[in-house]
C-alpha cells in the first residue's frame, strides 16, 4: 500500500518538475491529484470501501497524510509560480529612469498669422468685427469704386496680376471697404485680414502678402480718432511708451490721406540702424475715407464721416522680430519659425 502512495508523491513531483512552467498549468496539475471529483487522491479514498476493515484506518491515515502532503507541494508550486510570474512582469515592465525622455516637439502659429491674431486682439478691444478679405477681385473694387478709375495714374503704384480683362488677384485689402460698405449701415467698425498679389519680388516684397484693413465710419470721425487708435495699436504691438507720426501722403481712397510712422522702438526714437537714424519706422498707410468712396457705396457723405487704414503684416511682422528678409517668412525653416512664438 505504501507503494502506492510513494508512487503517487514522485508522480505529483515528476508533474511538477515537468509540466508547471506557470500558475494556470500548476493550477490544472493540482487538479488532476487534489479535485475533490476527478483528484487521482480523492479517487482513493473512495476506494475506502473495498478495503478490508483492519487495514482500512491505515490506508485512511496514508491518504489522508499524501493528501496534506500534496497540498503542502502545490501550495509550494503556487508560491514559487507567483515569484517567478511577478518577476517576469518586472523584467518585461523594467523602466530605465536613466534614459532620455521622447522629445515632444510641439508646434507653434506662423508669423504671420501669430501678428494677425494679436492685431485682431487689440481692434477687437476697441469694437471692431472681422471679416476676411477677397482673394479675387473685379476691377471695380479694387480700383474704380475706391477712387482710381481706368487711366488713373495711382494704378502704376500696384502692379497687378490680371486673370482677364475684369478680374484680378486682390492688390490691396481696401477692396473690403466697398464691399462692406455697400452692405451695412454705419456705424461701421470692421478689419479685413486678407492676401494680397503684386508682381513685385525682392528682399522685402513677396507677390503674395498679407494686409490688414480696417474702416471705421460713423458721424463726426476726424483723423483724432486714427491717430488715438493707432497709438493703441502701435502700444501694443511694440511696447509701452510707443507712439505714431502722421506725415501727409496720397492714396486716391482716402482726402487727407496719411503715411503712420512708429516711434523707433529698438532705439526709443534717439536713432539707430533699425530706423536709419531718424528714430521713426513707417508702418502703415490710412486717412479720412474719400468723400467720393462714400458715396460711391450710397452713404451720406455729408452726414457721415470715416477713416482707413492698411496694415502690411509682413513689414510688421518683420520689423517687431527682426526679420530682414522676407523669404524668410515664406520658406518655411523650422529654424526661423519656431524661434517666434509669442502667443
Ligand atoms: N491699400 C493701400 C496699399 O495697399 C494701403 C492703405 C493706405 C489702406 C491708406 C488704407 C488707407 O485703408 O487708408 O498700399
Amino acid at each position: 500500500m505504501s507503494d502506492r502512495f510513494a508512487t503517487m508523491k514522485q508522480e505529483i513531483l515528476d508533474g511538477i518538475e515537468k509540466h508547471a512552467a506557470s500558475r494556470a498549468e500548476a493550477f490544472e496539475l493540482r487538479k488532476q491529484f487534489l479535485d475533490s471529483k476527478i483528484g487521482k487522491i480523492s479517487q482513493m479514498m473512495k476506494e475506502m470501501k473495498n478495503i478490508a476493515p483492519e487495514e482500512r484506518a491505515g490506508f485512511g491515515k496514508g491518504v489522508n497524510e499524501l493528501k496534506e502532503w500534496a497540498q503542502q507541494r502545490f501550495a509550494e508550486l503556487d508560491e514559487k509560480m507567483k515569484a517567478r510570474e511577478l518577476k517576469m512582469r518586472y523584467e518585461k515592465e523594467k523602466i530605465d529612469v536613466t534614459m532620455p525622455a521622447v522629445e515632444e516637439s510641439c508646434g507653434n502659429l506662423h508669423p504671420i498669422t501669430q501678428m494677425r491674431n494679436q492685431i485682431i486682439d487689440v481692434f477687437a478691444g476697441m469694437g471692431f468685427e472681422v471679416f476676411e478679405n477677397r482673394e479675387i477681385e473685379n476691377d471695380y473694387y479694387n480700383f474704380t469704386a475706391l477712387n482710381t478709375p481706368k487711366d488713373h495714374p495711382a494704378r502704376d503704384m500696384q502692379d497687378t496680376f490680371y486673370l482677364s480683362p475684369e478680374f484680378l488677384l486682390a492688390t490691396q485689402t481696401s477692396a473690403a471697404q466697398i464691399h462692406t460698405m455697400e452692405n451695412k449701415k454705419p456705424p461701421i467698425k470692421i478689419l479685413c485680414p486678407g492676401k494680397v498679389f503684386r508682381s513685385d519680388d525682392d528682399a522685402t516684397h513677396s507677390p503674395m502678402f498679407h494686409q490688414m484693413e480696417g474702416l471705421v465710419v460713423d458721424e463726426k470721425i476726424t483723423l483724432c480718432d486714427l491717430k488715438g487708435m493707432l497709438d493703441v495699436f502701435v502700444q501694443k504691438i511694440y511696447g509701452e511708451g510707443t507712439t505714431t507720426r502722421l506725415r501727409p501722403s496720397y492714396f486716391p481712397f482716402t482726402e487727407p490721406s496719411v503715411e503712420v510712422d512708429v516711434s523707433c522702438f529698438e532705439c526709443g526714437g534717439k536713432g539707430c540702424k533699425l530706423c536709419k537714424g531718424t528714430g521713426w519706422i513707417e508702418i502703415l498707410g490710412a486717412g479720412i475715407v474719400n468723400k467720393k468712396v462714400l458715396e460711391n457705396c450710397g452713404i451720406d457723405s455729408e452726414k457721415y464721416s470715416g477713416l482707413a487704414f492698411g496694415i502690411g503684416l509682413e513689414r510688421a511682422t518683420m520689423l517687431k522680430y527682426g526679420i530682414n528678409n522676407i523669404k524668410l517668412l515664406f520658406e518655411s525653416d523650422l529654424r526661423v519659425l519656431k524661434q517666434i512664438n509669442d502667443n
